[in-house]
């Protein structure tokens, strides 16, 4: 007899795994759009624009010539120089290429890392709201994720002195990400070194996913790698560069670690995608970064339209987002349950945003993101929909 799915044996980690509540929200707007109604995607978390053609380029030329066959686990040599030079030319910190490893995305780089750290019943610390598969990843190597509430009196990031708070002889590593998923905002250089601090005086690791850099618009972030070589960096091609079907991505390692994640990298996905290493070579020529910054230029105009126009409606964004292309907002005035809340918006004014509740526990019932990935335009016509849901129009 096949078995049923309530006979077949699982794993107890792959319970605790959480599906994205925004695929469910996806799924019906596409089919209300299926079925001939008009909706405003606001959930969406990559650009709506596509690779630039450079990058595509490269990408064909590298298929045409054969580049199908596997790389070093690490990645390409010349792609690895290539960032290593990108942060000389844009950061002016001067690295070794061989700390550059390649992986299938920031992902890849997410499942490395934590691979190296977490041992069954290690404690990894992370803000709350904050990107939801770092706790997942966490829960795939029997670790335990220290989710720790951060509002806007932290600017929703992690302090020294909130670390010290939790901080228990489990701690293995602490993550953050600037700017971050959901809320845009950066970690400071100064915050940066507090946490640093406390890090280092325990034994403990650092990561740093700097996922969104490159989106920011105000001045430009120093990397976290100009505080010291005993850090993680999380990097990749998704979100800046345009590039989140290619799945690509890196992360710069402290020297001593570069072989220990090799070999994960070996055994967890041989390497990272060829052709997209080859096209990823164009995404540092100029034209292509000029493309970029024009992009980034689209991005601020979006959020420069949508902060005002939303705070005007009465969603409260107390700490205004540097970076990324999300906007985090209390939406108590209008609900006392955003999952609630984004369901209605959607079924009744055709706009699709992210419930807090796909971003952590704290107040997220209280809390929505809307991403300005579409065409100002169609935040308009977002903006104006809102609006007239929440009866202020
Ligand atoms: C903060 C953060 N880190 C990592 C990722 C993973 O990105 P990718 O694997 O496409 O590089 C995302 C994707 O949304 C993210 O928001």
């Amino acid at each position: 007899m096949p078995l049923t799915g309530g006979q077949r044996a699982r794993a107890r980690r792959s319970n605790l795994i959480t599906p994205f509540q925004v695929m469910a929200l996806l799924s019906r707007a596409r089919e209300l759009e299926a079925q001939g109604r008009s909706i405003v995607h606001m959930e969406i978390g990559e650009p709506d624009f596509n690779t630039p053609q450079p990058i595509i380029d490269a990408g064909i030329r590298a298929l045409q010539a054969g580049k199908t066959h596997y790389t070093p686990a690490v990645g390409l040599a010349e792609l690895r120089e290539a960032i290593a030079q990108h942060y000389r030319d844009t950061h002016g910190v001067t690295l070794d290429p061989r700390r550059v490893l390649i992986t299938p995305g920031a992902s890849g780089a997410l499942q490395l890392i934590l691979g190296l750290l977490v041992d069954p019943g290690s404690e990894v610390v992370m803000a709350d709201p904050g990107y939801p598969c770092n706790r997942n990843f966490v829960y795939l190597y029997e670790g335990v994720p220290v989710s720790v509430p951060v509002g806007p009196e932290h600017g929703y990031q992690l302090s020294a002195e909130l670390l010290e708070t939790c901080w228990s002889d489990k701690t293995s590593c602490v993550l953050i990400a600037s700017p971050s998923n959901p809320t845009g905002t950066l970690v400071s250089q100064d915050v940066l070194r507090g946490l640093l601090r406390v890090v280092r005086a325990h034994g403990a690791a650092l990561v740093v996913d700097e996922i969104y850099h490159g989106l920011t618009y105000a001045e430009s972030p120093q990397t976290a790698l100009a505080q010291g070589e005993d850090l993680f960096v999380i990097n990749s091609f998704s979100k800046y560069f345009g590039m989140t079907g290619w799945r690509l991505g890196w992360l710069v390692a402290p020297q001593d670690c570069v072989e220990p994640l090799d070999t994960l990298a070996q055994n967890l996905f041989l390497a990272a995608p060829t052709p997209a290493q080859y096209a990823a070579l164009a995404a540092f020529h100029p034209h292509t970064l000029e493309i970029l910054a024009h992009r980034r230029d689209e991005f601020r105009k979006r959020r420069d339209f949508l902060l005002p126009a939303l705070r005007q409606i009465g969603f409260e964004i107390p700490v205004e987002p540097q970076g990324a292309f999300y906007l985090y907002a209390d939406c108590s005035r209008f609900t006392e349950d955003s999952f609630v809340f984004a369901h209605e918006l959607l079924e009744q004014a055709g706009v699709a945003i992210t419930p807090g509740i796909d971003f952590g526990r704290h107040r997220a019932a209280q809390h929505v993101r809307f991403s300005y990935t579409t065409s100002i335009e169609q935040l308009e016509q977002g903006v104006e929909r809102i609006a007239r849901f929440a009866g202020v129009a």
